[in-house]
């Protein structure tokens, strides 16, 4: 965690999610309803198919996201979806550059950097999603890779406001393996460093998650590193009472 910062637990759900599923944010929302003081935020990033009902289920109680968006505000880009239909379901959030769709998508920096922008343009916050390979980590080039994904993807007008980096080693994802306290430890404080030293105080105040594998077990523990300041979770964003149980181990801290 970072003093005076306030933590951010934002659930993923990646390509999950029927209109079933709105009963879970149904349970999150009350349970967050029955304690009003939390220090911590909580956000579930869902499909854009449930977008808009997600809101009403969220109740004011969860900030919504979608999971990408488009960089153009409309136009002939058939099936995609613009930040401003995002903002227009009264959604707050847009994950961009998530490792599944650097991949998947062939997403360079230079595209999530357009994304980003895109996001601020509707007034959203950006949650850019950072993180090495396995092959990466093995050969010490994860800080490097980093610090490249960090100044590719983040526009000159990033803020503490608009922006929240999410630091996710792709080994790590979906696969309850998770990097040591220390070498999140190690990353965090990089990634610091390099925000402080390019946007100032803004840097500073940055929100940084941690994402992968992080589960009800092991929450606490990624939590209390220096310098991370939430998380991004996705299997164990699925369930309320697991989600439920992420936020608790955050308010505990
Ligand atoms: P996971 O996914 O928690 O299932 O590992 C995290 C993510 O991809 O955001």
């Amino acid at each position: 965690m970072t003093p005076n910062i306030k933590p951010l637990i934002a659930g993923n759900w990646k390509m999950n999610g029927l209109k079933a599923a709105l009963a879970e944010i149904d349970t999150v929302a009350a349970a967050l309803s029955a304690s009003p003081n939390q220090k911590c935020e909580a956000a579930l990033c869902v499909p854009a198919t449930l977008l808009s009902a997600a809101v009403l289920h969220a109740k004011g109680k969860v900030s919504i996201g979608a999971e990408d968006c488009h960089y153009a505000e409309s136009g002939a880009h058939t099936g995609d979806i613009s930040a401003e239909m995002i903002a227009d379901c009264g959604a707050r959030y847009i994950i961009v550059g998530h490792s599944e769709r650097r991949e998947d998508h062939n997403e360079t920096d230079a595209m999530v950097k357009a994304k980003v922008e895109a996001a601020y343009r509707a007034e959203q916050v950006a949650i850019i999603c950072v993180g090495e390979t396995e092959a990466q980590r093995r050969g010490h080039e994860a800080l490097s890779v980093v610090e490249t994904q960090l100044a590719g993807s983040i526009p000159d007008s990033a803020s503490a406001e608009n922006t929240v980096i999410a630091y996710e080693p792709v080994w790590a994802i979906g696969s309850g393996l998770t990097p040591t306290a220390q070498d999140v430890a190690e990353m965090h404080l990089h990634m610091r460093n390099l925000l402080t030293a390019r946007f100032g105080e803004h840097g500073k105040k940055m929100r940084l998650l941690y994402g992968g594998s992080m589960k009800p077990g092991n929450a606490a523990e990624l939590l209390s590193v220096d310098h991370v300041d939430g998380g991004l979770i996705g299997g164990a964003s699925l369930k309320a009472q697991d989600f439920l149980a992420i936020i608790a181990a955050c308010e505990a801290l």
